[in-house]
């Protein structure tokens, strides 16, 4: 068999996680072996498909021979330009998400599938806002896009949903989709602070480059939007999911109206979807016991699915790390190199 060169666009939490997941299971690149990293400070880094241990001694290499330091942050356009004409497999990006419109990274996929090379994301934007053209470019050069790790983590979600159940329909779900917010929320439900709770969850690596994007709903948003785009196959948009932002403010209307109930609840953030009603909500909700994401904490994620074919449905990762999002891509990788292309 032969390996994948891999090049890989972002060198941050997850790329750099990636690269230690690799170093323990393919020390020797049998199967993957990077040929060149790019990042906005880093610029392009060709590295001459070296394995995983290497790649941070070949970066400082690289670093250590270019004459001067360069500090202005790399042109996307320049890094678009080298994935058009350099030798390489599969591209994994794994940069920030920008919900704008996704760019530069959409860009950088919409390249690599136009060449034919197969792509892999961690990144939600790209997938929430265009996956429906990322597809199309795919099916006409015969190149794969795969996006585990865009929601749960390394949770097989939709390689559950695509490769071991028959074309099922999702008619509901309930979820809780943002490990940041989840932290918070913990800390919150414990008369701890917002603060508190969102050093904690960055200080996992969990947060976006942006934590705002977290606590205002637009993460779970754009997950509830891959969901629906890419296993119920709608085209909804990301401006369709209500969202209500997680403030200590918010955190208090929702907890004192549950208590003037009497009720004993836990405060969680919550994404909803009825696709018999087109309706697609991220809000706080105040939770009873026997509700099944009652007892989803810290960074865990759990989605309780109602499906046509399929009564109720229960997945749930305990408390992802930046690994099992690296496992998540790793996944997709080794599904690529064991699938044939067409
Ligand atoms: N962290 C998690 O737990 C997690 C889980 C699932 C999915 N994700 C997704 O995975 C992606 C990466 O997350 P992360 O936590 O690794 O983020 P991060 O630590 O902020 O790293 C982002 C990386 O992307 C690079 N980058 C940013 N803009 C770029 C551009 N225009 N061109 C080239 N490189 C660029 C950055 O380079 P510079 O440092 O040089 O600017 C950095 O290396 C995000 O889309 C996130 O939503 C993250």
């Amino acid at each position: 068999m032969q390996n994948s060169r891999i090049v890989l666009i972002g060198h941050g939490n997850v790329g750099t996680a990636l690269v230690r997941l690799l170093s323990e299971i393919d020390p020797k690149g049998r199967r993957f072996v990077f040929s060149g990293i790019a990042t906005r400070k880093l610029g392009i880094i060709e590295l001459g498909n070296v394995p995983a241990p290497e790649v941070d001694s070949a970066i400082h290499r690289v670093l250590a021979e270019r004459r001067t330091r360069d500090l202005k942050q790399t042109d996307p356009k320049e890094i678009i330009h080298w994935l058009e004409t350099w030798e390489y497999d599969v591209l994994v990006e794994v940069t920030d998400s920008n919900y704008t419109d996704a760019e530069p990274a959409l860009s950088y996929l919409k390249t690599a599938l136009r060449r034919g090379k197969d792509a892999v994301t961690a990144n939600k934007a790209p997938i929430a806002i265009a996956l429906k053209d990322l597809r199309t470019i795919a099916a006409r050069t015969g190149a794969r896009i795969r996006f585990e790790s865009t929601v749960m983590d390394g949770t097989p979600l939709f390689s559950l949903f695509t490769e071991s159940m028959p074309p099922v329909r999702i008619r509901r779900m309930r979820g809780i989709l943002n490990s940041t917010s989840n932290i918070v929320l913990d800390f919150l439900n414990q008369n701890r602070s917002l603060k508190e709770g969102l050093a904690k969850a960055k200080s996992l690596g969990l947060t976006e480059s942006d934590p705002m994007l977290d606590l205002n709903g637009f993460d779970a948003a754009a997950k509830l939007t891959i969901i629906a785009n890419a296993i119920n196959d709608a085209d909804i948009k990301m401006s369709q999911v209500m969202t209500q932002p997680l403030t200590e403010q918010n955190f208090a209307a929702v907890r004192s109206l549950s208590a003037s109930k009497g009720r004993d609840t836990i405060i969680r953030q919550v994404a909803v979807a009825d696709f018999d009603k087109n309706f697609y909500r991220v809000s706080l909700e105040a939770l009873k016991q026997d509700d099944p994401l009652y007892s989803c904490n810290g960074s865990s994620n759990m989605i309780a699915f109602s499906l046509d074919l399929f009564t109720e449905l229960i997945i749930a990762s305990r408390n992802p790390t930046l690994r099992d999002t690296a496992f998540g891509i790793y996944s997709d990788l080794m599904h690529l190199q064991h699938t044939v292309k067409r």
